[in-house]
């Protein structure tokens, strides 16, 4: 691992307003210690603000802010979307071409790949998703093929800024990170190497799926993995300070 390992915590729509403004608080003030590892808060939208506004008070370079989705167009009659322009004011990342945004939505690829070069236009850093649906052996054949159509026209300047998560559909849980089906070390280091193959050694690669404190230092270890994207783990504050302790350990 090149950089400090990068935890991105994608809350979802999980935690109320009173849980975000915790969760936020308590992170924090965490990290504060923690020299060794980045995180990236991704609130729900009408959140993203007021979490800005903890961050925001007494800065800290390794404490960042995300969205998890922005509309591909710059602007227009689009009611209930948001714009990268205007997402630009509170955070530095947005996650994109999620696979919840793909099955529950309908985000094709054609749609992810404007909303990257929309993100990269505005300044943002897209956090790119891509997995495969099944565990299969093709896994890295069918990553290497979504991303390559994701990145349609992005420059190899611009790679070398963006964060991938590798995130095998079927490891990304419900809602427990506790109880499901999680990929091994193995398997996530053999599709991260395919994808460092796509991107270059400057980009990070992220595993997600399921990861919490007891997996995570299996992933991080891994050659081409540089952190992880949080689901269900990142909106339990005890478990993802665990988490970050974990990151911030390692080297
Ligand atoms: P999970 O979610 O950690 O709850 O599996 C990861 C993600 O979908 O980003």
């Amino acid at each position: 691992m090149k950089h400090h390992p990068l935890l991105v915590a994608n809350w979802k729509m999980y935690p109320s307003l009173a849980d975000s403004l915790q969760l936020a608080q308590g992170i924090k003030k965490a990290i504060e210690d923690m020299h060794h590892v980045e995180v990236v808060l991704c609130p729900p939208t009408l959140i993203v603000p007021l979490v800005q506004e903890i961050v925001a008070n007494h800065p800290l370079a390794r404490l960042r802010l995300g969205v998890q989705n922005i509309h591909q167009l710059e602007d227009g009659p689009y009611t209930g979307e948001v714009s990268a322009g205007m997402a630009k004011h509170f955070a530095s990342y947005a996650i994109v071409g999620h696979s919840e945004r793909v099955k529950w939505f309908n985000e094709t690829p054609n749609e992810s790949n404007q909303k990257i070069h929309m993100i990269l236009k505005n300044n943002l850093i897209p956090i790119i998703c891509v997995g495969e649906s099944n565990r299969n052996k093709n896994a890295s054949a069918e990553a290497v093929k979504k991303l390559q159509a994701l990145l349609k026209g992005v420059s190899r300047q611009d790679l070398e800024k963006i964060v991938v998560a590798y995130e095998p559909v079927w490891a990304i849980s419900k809602g427990d990170s506790y109880h499901h089906d999680v990929a091994t070390g193995d398997y996530v280091q053999n599709v991260a190497h395919a994808i460092r193959g796509v991107v270059g050694m400057h980009a990070r690669v992220l595993y997600g799926g399921s990861t919490n404190a007891d997996n995570l230092a299996e992933f991080l270890h891994q050659d081409d993995i540089d952190g992880a994207l949080v689901g269900a783990a990142s909106v339990n504050l005890k478990e993802f300070i665990k988490m970050c302790e974990i990151a911030a350990a390692i080297r």
